[in-house]
């Protein structure tokens, strides 16, 4: 019996799928009201959206990128919302996480994390560490930079205890160090709002990633949506340097 991965994939159906959930603020100053009511509304596309990938279309990888590094310079009001809002959706959201077979785990520095986040995060990353069905990744305090330091400092201290030798340190082996470590890299990575930049999400793993760049403000993104990104991702060669089709 093939697996649900392998089934996937003979279908064409990217593994791991990277969302850069963007457009909150100009969603709710369209409606007059202030961007912490965005945010509300954009919690409510991700639950959505995290439902219907694991239950209707069997995504094995999801990562949505919830907070960056950089957006610590918003004003502390906001700052503040947000750390409530994402406090409040891991501990409504724990329960169905571990009915559903959701694994949660979180991208970037959780150092940085005010101590109630931080520790919910922990005891849901725990509650769910045996979980298989979906794989969510969220990009809490997430900068690629930031990771790929990090990655460097784990990688010179591996090397200087011997655990590795320097000479053997390869791409795979590197990417171990990265906070993705065990996940397939992003077969599609999706941004909303209209804006076609990174944003420090992944550059790493993002290599060979397919793009999809769609004007609609987050809240509004529905899974509907993600069935035509994935049909954009399905209709694509992706040849990794080579000369792809039938001379690949
Ligand atoms: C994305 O929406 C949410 C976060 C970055 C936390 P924004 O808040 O960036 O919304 P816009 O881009 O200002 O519309
Ligand atoms: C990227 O969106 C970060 C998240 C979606 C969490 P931003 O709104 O912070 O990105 P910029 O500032 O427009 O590049
Ligand atoms: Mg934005």
């Amino acid at each position: 019996m093939p697996t649900l991965i392998e089934r996937g994939r003979a279908a064409g159906l990217p593994q791991h799928v990277a969302l850069v959930m963007d457009g909150n603020g100009r969603w709710a100053a369209a409606r007059g009201l202030p961007r912490t009511a965005g945010h509300q509304a954009g919690a409510r596309a991700a639950e959505r959206l995290i439902r219907f990938a694991g239950r209707r279309l069997g995504l094995p990888y999801l990562t949505l990128f919830a907070f960056s590094a950089e957006n610590w310079k918003r004003p502390a009001a906001e700052v503040e919302f947000l750390m409530d809002l994402l406090d409040q959706f891991i501990e409504e959201k724990l329960a169905e996480f571990v009915r559903e077979g959701v694994r949660l785990t979180v991208l970037g520095d959780p150092g940085g994390l005010p101590d109630r986040l931080r520790e919910r995060v922990r005891r849901a990353v725990e509650a769910t560490e045996r979980n298989d069905r979906l794989h969510l990744a969220i990009a809490l305090n997430y900068g690629a930079r930031q990771e790929i330091v990090r990655a460097c400092q784990r990688a010179a201290s591996a090397a200087s205890t011997g655990a590795i030798a320097v000479d053997d340190l390869d791409p795979a082996g590197f990417a171990r160090f990265l906070d993705t470590n065990g996940m397939p890299d992003p077969d599609l990575m999706v941004r909303t709002s209209g804006e076609m930049r990174l944003s420090n999400f992944l550059l790493w793993q993002a290599a060979y990633a397919e793009l999809y760049f769609t004007k609609t403000l987050w809240p509004d993104f529905t899974p509907a949506e993600l069935l035509a990104a994935v049909s954009s991702y399905q209709n694509r060669e992706r040849r990794f340097g080579g000369v792809g089709g039938s001379g690949a």
